[in-house]
């Protein structure tokens, strides 16, 4: 992916973008910023996740001005690059605009279609996520890896809801009522971003959703991979975040929650 130097660079531009968004993020939560609505009532963009986004470009642009950069609010800025960025600006913006401390920056980089780096930043929490393609995951610089559970039963999982309901079947309310209905824990945090550093940091055994952005999951799969985990699409295909089905587990309950979700378990 490059010379030393060169992921060195890359690492401490990502790292200087993360903190400076997610210090923006702190700073705003609980202030007063103006909201727009987009697709539907409750798809929301803040002018805090635009001057977020505009802080991460800038940065990206002052040591790298010929990268591709996906962010979600601005679309694609496409360069002949064979790195791209991918950006979500506030992911979780329906709880930073009610002040709830679960959202974060989330930045991916992609060089050659490979995803090679990560940081996803909560400051309300004090947490920084990092990962390096063959290098690990990272939470504020101690090693992370995916917890042991083997089965979806004793399983504490993670999930969330597209602001378009998919009307489909084994849909997202399918899924929901089958595993709650046998009582098992399923949490709905409202950042795919932090759901998926949550399973590479054994808090949650897997995670799954029906509709994500490139920008959702782009840092936060390389996470679960790099702490030991597994992520496909929900047929157990090899993941991509340009579709929009993920599954991120310990690697451990990976196919029997692939059968859940297919309805295709005992
Ligand atoms: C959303 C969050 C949420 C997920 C939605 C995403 P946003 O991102 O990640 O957890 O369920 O599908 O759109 O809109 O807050 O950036
Ligand atoms: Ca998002
Ligand atoms: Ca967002």
């Amino acid at each position: 992916m490059g010379s030393l130097y060169f992921c060195n660079m890359l690492k401490s531009t990502l790292i200087k973008a993360a903190k400076a968004s997610g210090a923006l993020i702190a700073e705003k939560i609980n202030g007063k910023f103006s909201i727009e609505k987009k697709a539907g009532p409750n798809d929301l963009v803040t002018e805090v996740d635009k001057a977020s986004e505009a802080l991460i470009m800038d940065i990206i642009r002052q040591d790298f001005p010929d990268h591709f950069i996906l962010s979600e609010e601005i679309g694609e800025v496409k360069m002949d690059s064979s790195y791209k960025w991918i950006i979500d600006p506030i992911d979780g913006t329906v709880n930073f605009a009610n002040g709830i401390p679960l959202c974060c920056v989330s930045i991916g980089i992609e060089h050659e279609g490979e995803m090679i780096m990560g940081a996803v930043y909560n400051p309300m929490m004090n947490e920084f996520f990092f990962a390096e393609k063959g290098k690990g995951a990272f939470l504020n610089d101690q090693r992370l890896s995916v917890s042991q559970q083997d089965q979806v039963i004793y399983s504490c999982l993670v999930t969330g809801f597209p602001y378009t309901y998919l009307d489909m079947e084994n849909g997202p309310l399918d899924v929901f009522s089958r595993l709650i209905r046998k009582g098992i824990p399923v949490r709905r945090l409202g950042s795919a971003a932090i759901d998926l550093c949550w399973v590479a940091a054994g808090r949650f055994d897997g995670f799954y959703e029906h509709k994500l952005n490139a920008w959702d999951s782009a840092a936060g799969y390389l996470m679960v991979e790099e702490a030991g985990g597994k992520v496909t699409g929900f047929k157990g295909e090899k993941y991509s975040p340009y579709q929009p089905h993920i599954i991120a587990t310990n690697g451990k309950i990976h196919e029997e929650l692939i059968r859940w979700i297919n309805n295709t378990h005992q």
